[in-house]
């Protein structure tokens, strides 16, 4: 059987998640894709770390065995941050591999540079667990809702800044703590800040106002606020009016204009969006064709981002096999024609 090697760039919640996956559903990659799947190497900041289950020989500190090595033709992206996951991406797709990656940051400020380079170089760029984790959104936008003008994508898109609202509501629990808590189940950025600041929330918003409306937008034109300034007070206040707070993201387009924007809002207690407890995440879309369409699931944690990312996966090996679906990333990205197989 033909075997498709990837290298793994970081090991963290989501990198080991993906590995593990790539373990578990070996059979079934095969059978949906007719080769094998194997893990070739994985970057890692400290090599001296214990990682259970891992082979310590794959572990490698130095990028360029895997940018470098000619039989690894999928870079997988879970390490995060702009640089030197940047450097690292581009390099990659210049070797002519195909990038997958979960990284919102750099997906929400460099998107055209990587989608174009990708196209340059003939490969795929594919993000899907970069906004809402293990809900497919990307994907359902650019195609199954393609026959649409989209007006609005609007929802709760950060896992960690809902767990936060969730236990304050529900156990009065304080934000440290439900923060604390956050991070031990592995939903928080590196740096929280930028979950509990709406930031995360924000790069996802131009992620998804980008794919949405075909167009670019960046994480600078999004405004962004975040949860920090809710209090048990504000809590208090949102239960007497029978009504929860929840960090909501916006992307909407009436007449050619654009808004982008995260900020809390109330909410009432019988909205759909009332509804979404703890990690998970839903996202309202709105097209003018199929009308309102909501996405919902678990927005954050090793397995579910680790879905996404291995669907991606298996995109860009049924495309290196058949070259049938087309490039289906994300083409508001794209600036120069790409040339499929069988074009
Ligand atoms: P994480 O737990 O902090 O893991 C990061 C991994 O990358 C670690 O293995 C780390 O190595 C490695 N790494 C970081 N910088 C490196 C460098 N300069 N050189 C070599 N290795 C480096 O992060 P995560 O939560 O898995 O998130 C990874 C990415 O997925 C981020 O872009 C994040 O935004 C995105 N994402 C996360 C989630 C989630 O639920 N966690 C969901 C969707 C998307 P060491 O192990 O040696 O420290
Ligand atoms: N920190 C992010 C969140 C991870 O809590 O939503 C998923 O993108």
């Amino acid at each position: 059987r033909k075997i498709i090697k990837a290298g793994l760039l970081g090991l963290g919640t989501v990198g080991t998640g993906v590995y593990k996956l790539a373990k578990r559903q070996k059979e079934e990659i095969e059978k949906k894709t007719g080769v094998s799947l194997q893990i070739e190497g994985i970057l890692v900041h400290n090599i001296e770390k214990k990682r259970e289950g891992v082979d310590p020989s794959l572990l490698t500190d130095n990028y360029r065995d895997l940018t470098g090595n000619e039989e690894i033709s999928v870079i997988i992206e879970v390490m995060g941050g702009i640089e030197p996951a940047k450097t690292i991406i581009l390099e990659a797709m210049r070797a002519g591999k195909s990038v997958v990656t979960a990284n919102k940051d750099l997906v929400a400020v460099h998107g055209a540079q990587l989608y174009e380079t990708a196209a340059e170089n003939g490969v795929d760029f594919l993000f899907e667990a970069a906004v809402a984790g293990g809900i497919p959104i990307i994907r359902p936008l650019k195609q199954c809702l393609a026959g649409n003008e989209i007006s609005d994508a609007v929802g709760i898109v950060n896992g960690t800044t809902n767990y936060i609202l969730t236990r304050m509501f529900e156990d009065n629990m304080e934000f440290q703590e439900a923060l604390d808590q956050a991070t031990e189940l592995g939903y928080a950025e590196a740096d929280p800040t930028a979950d509990i600041q709406g930031l995360d929330a924000g790069r996802k918003i131009a992620i998804l106002a980008s794919t949405a409306f075909h167009s670019r937008v960046v994480f600078d034109d999004v405004y962004t606020e975040g949860i920090t300034k809710i209090t048990a007070r504000d809590i208090r206040y949102a239960k007497e009016f029978d009504s929860v707070i929840k960090l909501l993201g916006i992307a909407r387009q009436r007449d050619g204009q654009i808004e982008a924007a995260v900020y809390p809002m109330l909410i009432s207690k019988d909205h759909p969006l009332a509804t979404v407890r703890d990690s998970f995440n839903a996202v309202f879309v709105h097209g003018d064709a199929v009308d309102d369409v909501m996405f919902y699931g678990r927005g954050a944690g090793e397995f579910p981002t680790a879905s996404a990312v291995m669907g991606d996966v298996i995109d860009v090996i049924r495309n290196m096999q058949y070259g049938c679906t087309g490039r289906i990333g994300c083409t508001c990205y794209r600036t120069t024609p790409v040339k499929n197989p069988g074009d």
